[in-house]
């Protein structure tokens, strides 16, 4: 009998993985562990959500199968907050669908409109699921290595224009999850008006689209710019922006025709998140958030300050601040740079306690960097950094 599968011999293993078999193995060595690794918020989700939550919880009819697509409720309450957000008009009926979180989206996507001829570029480094929804899916990807967003357009640009055979797709996502660049509105407008003219489709990821540190640093989506919707669908989710990632409610907007193809996929593989889950998504999604988002804006902007001027004072660790997203992505320590980001992640566990992703789990132009969660409180932290300066 065959034990060794085409498909799961070709994946690399799941860095995360080992960074969690290692961080296992300190535990059982009586190591105290201080976990800056995966990107899983730590805050409550909104006093409103919880509260309706347990309301609709106890309703016997809503443990029944839900409905592929998702609840016209909840893609009416998506299209809503497209309007009210980015000022973007969209029919929930045929360019709003809601998934099982932005992964099993993207992961979907890939599967309905993947075939062995086309390719994908995709940024690097980029959140491992907009390079292994195409793996998985036996399609081709090209990576584009770059951090900036101008860089990115510049090199993809310039690959579409030498290359005789055309991508399928370009994957965008700011902001960036590992590098927490953002972009401006001119980034988009670009990239449309670029990808038009050679008939590739966008795929956009903005799951940290509220999470901004300043007005003028406010994320777009790309379907702001005019016509975007002839070629772009965009991914969103409640996981970062509301801190409800164990609920696995995500969207896509859009191109009707990847919505279609989308929708089509999906019908064959699931049924939707559990209903009430659904209908708490709607209530994150309603104006009575605005209160939470801006605290948690503050959340995240206090805590990366803090770790920033905290690592520079005692470890002397210079890193640049976030200006979006949860994340802090900063080059290895000057007397660790000749280590890889690896084995830099794997010596801190083991020595310290203190986890962190490796910059090359996001993709080889990741290499050189780590990724730290701002998902602790100021005295975790400082404690953490504490550990650090024993080994520095
Ligand atoms: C860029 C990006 N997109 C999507 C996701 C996953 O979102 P969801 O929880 O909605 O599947 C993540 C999670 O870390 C992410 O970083």
């Amino acid at each position: 009998m065959q034990n060794k599968f085409y498909l799961t011999e070709k994946l690399p293993p799941y860095i995360f993985a080992a960074i969690y078999k290692l961080k296992q193995e300190a535990t059982a060595r009586g190591v105290e562990i201080f976990d800056f690794g995966m990107g899983n918020p730590d805050s409550a989700p909104p006093e409103h959500v919880m509260d309706r939550l347990s309301e609709l919880a106890r309703d016997p009819k809503v443990f029944g199968y839900s409905v592929t697509g998702g609840i016209d409720i909840l893609k009416k309450s998506l299209c809503d907050y497209y309007a009210r957000r980015f000022g973007v008009e969209l029919d929930y009926k045929s360019e709003s669908l809601v998934t099982i979180g932005a992964k099993e989206g993207i992961a979907s996507l890939a599967t309905a409109i993947s075939d062995d001829k086309s390719y994908i570029c995709v940024p690097s480094p980029s959140y491992p699921i907009h390079t292994f929804a195409f793996v998985i899916s036996k399609s081709n990807t090209h990576f584009v290595d770059a951090i900036s967003g101008a860089d990115f357009l510049a090199k993809f640009k310039k690959h579409v224009e030498s290359a005789s055979h055309k991508p399928q797709a370009v994957i965008v996502s700011f902001p960036c999850n590992p590098t927490t660049e953002i972009v401006g509105l001119d980034f988009y407008e670009e990239l449309v008006s670029f990808c038009k003219k050679y008939k590739i489709y966008i795929i956009s990821d903005i799951a940290y689209c509220e999470l901004y540190f300043d007005e003028k640093d406010r994320p777009h989506s790309v379907l702001e710019v005019k016509g975007a919707k002839d070629l772009a669908i965009e991914f969103s989710s409640v996981s970062k922006s509301y801190s409800m990632a164990g609920c696995r409610v995500g969207f896509a907007v859009g191109n009707q025709n990847l919505i279609g193809a989308l929708y089509k996929i999906k019908s064959y593989l699931d049924y939707g998140s559990f209903t009430p889950l659904q209908m708490v998504a709607a209530e994150a999604l309603s104006e009575k958030s605005d209160e939470y988002l801006k605290n948690l804006r503050q959340l995240y902007k206090n805590r990366g300050e803090f770790f920033v001027n905290l690592f520079a004072k005692e470890l002397n660790w210079k890193i640049e601040k976030p200006k979006a997203s949860m994340f802090i992505w900063t080059k290895l320590p000057q007397q660790f740079s000749h280590f890889s980001s690896f084995d830099f992640c794997k010596k801190m566990i083991e020595e310290t306690g203190v986890t962190m992703s490796p910059g090359s789990s996001f993709g080889q132009s990741g290499e050189g960097f780590v990724r730290f969660s701002l998902i602790h409180e100021e005295e975790n932290v400082r404690r953490a950094a504490g550990e650090l300066k024993k080994v520095f």
